[in-house]
């Protein structure tokens, strides 16, 4: 017999940042703050992936888009691998109907319909989606919750993608990491009108990673400790706040401010990390000229230099006309989408 289970899940984008882990306890990826974010449609991006699990199959194995990687490499894919496999145990163990699948080699199959590695998330929807994937294979009783402390396990953003609309990542304070976990702030139903478009600038492979950087920022900026205890606890609180209140200028104006602390912390960094290029400061420059008589858009960027607008939908078309005319050419063409807020992994 071979069990299989298939499922996707979505990309989300943060508007309150998460950047910075507790140094002493690295593999746990607990958070030096909470961050908050907005999960995307799956129409334009998405990760799937496929888990089969035989008694034919000699050892664990791991394809990413096609090309098999090795899984022992990679650590924090066997982290969420032992730990659903030992909750599967467990069930196994105290019903001997169950079939006993917690002990077979599983083949994990994954695929982003988008560009890995280039800020645009690729590992928040690729882990949410496998820790998904696994569960239902394993059948595990467990509520998205509960899934996403085992998501943030393979990567912190991950456990916010398993629900959809409006999501907050609390950063918890047991030294086990059991209350670091994603809650629903509000469903994809919510809010419809608040749309998201990605905008590329580049799909190149990011120069330095997150995990490093933000482990570098930890060491060595004292801009973050100031982020850290000063800045997030007040902003989560009047997000969330703008967000049940579908309050746009206000939710635009602490979205823009947390992307450029956060790049602002990046630069605090010794030695600095540059994610933003001159192509990403013009759209700032050019949201920014958009905004002066009323806040009609809201920018914001992750560790690289593409840049996600979030607007009301009816000045959508505008921005893409106006990003259009400053970046003619094949930049943008392709890679401008509309997407709606939208639903958990399924
Ligand atoms: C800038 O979740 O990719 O996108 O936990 O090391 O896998 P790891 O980091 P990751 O970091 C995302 C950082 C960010 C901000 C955010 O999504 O909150």
């Amino acid at each position: 017999t071979i069990f299989e289970a298939t499922c996707s899940a979505p990309v989300n984008i943060a508007v309150v940042k998460y950047w910075g882990k507790n140094p002493e306890k690295i593999a746990l990826n607990l958070p030096t703050n909470s961050s908050l974010s907005v999960t995307l449609s799956q129409d334009q991006l998405h990760s799937k992936t496929t888990i089969r699990a035989s008694a034919d199959f000699t050892s664990d194995r791991l394809w990413l888009n096609g090309h098999e990687e090795s899984i022992e490499k990679n650590k924090r894919l066997v982290t969420c691998l032992r730990e659903t496999r030992a909750l599967r145990a467990s069930m196994e163990d105290k019903d001997a109907a169950l079939p006993k699948i917690s002990g077979l080699n599983i083949h994990v199959c994954s695929e982003n319909n988008f560009p890995t590695a280039a800020g645009l998330a690729s590992s928040a929807s690729g882990y949410a989606c496998l820790v998904y994937t696994l569960a239902q294979l394993f059948q595990l009783p467990l509520d998205a919750s509960d899934l996403s402390i085992i998501a943030r396990q393979g990567s912190g953003s991950a456990c916010r993608s398993m629900f959809g609309g409006f999501v907050a990542w609390e950063m918890g304070s047991k030294d086990d990491g059991s209350d670091s976990k994603a809650v629903q702030i509000a469903p994809e139903t919510h809010w419809p009108d608040l749309q998201a478009m990605i905008c590329v600038v580049s799909d190149a492979k990011k120069g330095t990673s997150s995990t490093e950087g933000m482990q570098l920022t930890v060491k060595t900026s004292a801009l973050l400790q100031h982020r850290i205890k000063d800045v997030v606890p007040k902003r989560m609180e009047e997000m969330i706040k703008a967000i049940q209140d579908k309050d746009f200028p206000t939710f635009a104006d602490l979205t823009m401010k947390d992307s450029n602390q956060f790049h602002a912390v990046c630069l605090d960094t010794y030695p600095p990390i540059f994610y933003l290029n001159d192509i990403s400061r013009a759209i700032i420059r050019i949201v920014t000229e958009y905004n002066k008589d009323g806040i009609k858009a809201a920018y914001t960027f992750d560790a690289g230099p593409n840049a996600v607008i979030y607007a009301p939908e009816k000045n959508m078309a505008e921005i893409y006309a106006l990003l259009s005319h400053y970046f003619p050419g094949h930049q943008f063409d392709d890679s401008l989408g509309l997407l709606k807020n939208n639903a958990a992994p399924s």
